[in-house]
């Protein structure tokens, strides 16, 4: 699906966004540190608005009926159609949406944020607008409050770009340029996550013992530094060591669980240049660095015989111009 397909007919319109996948740095991009994200176009959602009159409806797999009876999980959705319907001067009525998503929930692989980015890009083609990336940005981060709390607005950001991001909380984002094909599984352990959740725990654990915590965030900004230079100098070995080295930092903020620990153990059993958990942890998936194509495709068969309950092989491409 490409991100920026925006679709329109009389009586309805379509919305689609793509996922994306933290590499390095989630939990510390909440507490100021740098992230490196890249768009993971392998699934995504697609948002389609019709007209009905009547209260607004909403069609998705967890929840079928009106929108504001919808459950907790989708109040931050709720609350980004009524601003952007706001927005657009559109009343707030006589609408179906229906959300179709192939992006796993709860997995680190930023489902809320697509789903925020397909509806409002689908809002604006049902007015006929063209939408700008900071208003697309600034409603889609209203439902993504509601799912991560204090989101660091990475993942919004990603899954509107088409190229790896860099990303700082203090709007210091750029985007990277990988020199050579970087080959990647990711792998799911098959068990729901709750970033917010996990997003607490570790804003809890830094207020407990400032001084240790604030030392692990640091040398995971550290390390997201070096990331870049891996990637942008085709450094592969150097790129799995860091991965390697961040996960063993997440394990000590309390964000990964045995489920991923397992999966990430036999990646690098299995030849894994290194490997970590993705996204907000305590579930969801793992992100491995295979040595190459051939080796990415060997490592998601026998992750998936090992148990992950499912696998994408996935290769970020070398870049030679970068654009948001
Ligand atoms: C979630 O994909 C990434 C986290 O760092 C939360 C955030 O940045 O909003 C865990």
């Amino acid at each position: 699906m490409s991100a920026e397909k925006a679709a329109t007919s009389e009586q309805t319109a379509i919305g689609i966004a793509h996922s994306k996948l933290i590499l390095i740095g989630e939990h510390a991009v909440v507490h100021g540190q740098p992230a490196i994200a890249v768009p993971f176009p392998l699934v995504g959602v697609e948002a389609t608005i019709e007209h009905l009159p009547g209260e607004v409806q909403l069609e998705s797999t967890l929840y079928k009926g009106l929108m504001d009876r919808a459950p907790e999980p989708l109040l931050g959705i709720r609350d980004c159609v009524r601003a952007t319907l706001q927005y657009l001067e559109i009343p707030y009525k006589d609408l179906v949406i229906q959300i179709k998503s192939s992006i796993p929930p709860g997995k680190g692989l930023g489902s809320s944020a697509s789903v925020a980015i397909a509806v409002v890009r689908s809002l604006f083609a049902y007015a006929g607008r063209m939408y700008t990336k900071e208003e697309l940005l600034e409603l889609a981060n209203i439902s993504e409050t509601y799912a991560h709390g204090a989101p660091s607005g990475i993942d919004t950001l990603t899954i509107t770009s088409k190229c790896p991001v860099w990303f700082e909380k203090n709007g210091n984002v750029d985007y990277i340029k990988p020199s050579s094909d970087f080959y990647f599984v990711v792998a799911d352990t098959g068990r729901i996550g709750d970033t917010r959740t996990a997003v607490e725990s570790v804003t809890n654990l830094l207020k407990a013992a400032p001084k240790k915590i604030q030392a692990k965030l640091n040398r995971l900004g550290e390390i997201t530094h070096q990331a870049r230079h891996a990637l942008e100098k085709a450094s592969k070995q150097l790129l799995g060591q860091i991965l390697n080295e961040a996960q063993k930092e997440l394990e000590a903020l309390g964000v990964s669980d045995a489920g991923l620990n397992r999966l990430i153990h036999f990646a690098r059993q299995e030849g894994a240049l290194g490997a970590k958990l993705t996204g907000g942890g305590n579930g969801g998936c793992i992100i491995a660095l295979a040595r190459n194509e051939l080796h990415s495709r060997q490592l998601s068969e026998k992750l998936k015989r090992f148990g992950a309950h499912k696998v994408w092989p996935f290769v970020l491409k070398k870049q030679d111009d970068p654009e948001a």
